[in-house]
């Protein structure tokens, strides 16, 4: 039996720590040892993204990354976007613009929502679409995600106040 390794990691902002086959991926720490099932397994084979996470500020597929690889690093995961009760405002527009029917491919498809969102807080259609391509959904269609992003962007951006001149 492999030796198992400690790793330390930080998830959705607390720190963890575990000992770990070095075979045993990220997606399965976070699932079956973290208990956080809100990152779904859907392929196992990189193609389908319902295991999304951010890695380092960085959306990754949790099902080909080794729990090991992750050792000293910050992971975020979909429970923790909100805060409290609050939604988070992907969320937030996920739901009101019917973004999902069964939900299974939504934590992914809002963590890859959220990178694009962070990097580029205005984004076209087009560069939405190329956001979340290595995202599937089986059951609403793309229209409805995309119209949650463009929203949750506009939600985002910051305000400009308008400055009031003096006479
Ligand atoms: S389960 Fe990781 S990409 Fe499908
Ligand atoms: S909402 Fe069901 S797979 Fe996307």
């Amino acid at each position: 039996m492999a030796t198992k390794k400690p790793i330390t990691l930080s998830i959705n902002g607390s720190e963890k720590s575990y000992e770990v086959e070095p075979r045993l991926l990220l997606v399965h720490l976070l699932r079956d040892v973290a208990g956080l099932t809100g990152t779904h397994i859907g392929c196992d084979t990189s193609i389908c993204g319902a295991c999304t996470v951010m890695l380092n500020g960085n959306a990754v597929k949790s099902c080909t990354v080794l729990a090991v690889q992750a050792d000293g690093g910050e992971v975020l995961t979909i429970e923790g976007l909100a805060r409290g009760v609050k939604l988070h405002p992907i969320q937030e527009a996920f739901w009101e613009c019917h973004g999902l029917q069964c939900g299974f491919c939504t934590p992914g498809m809002i963590l890859s929502a959220h990178q694009l969102l962070q990097r580029n807080p205005k984004p076209t259609e087009t560069e939405i679409r190329h956001a979340i391509d290595g995202n599937l959904c089986r059951c609403t269609g793309y229209q409805h995600i995309v119209d949650a992003v463009q929203q949750a962007a506009k939600q985002m951006r910051p305000k400009t106040k308008s400055v009031r001149r003096k006479a």
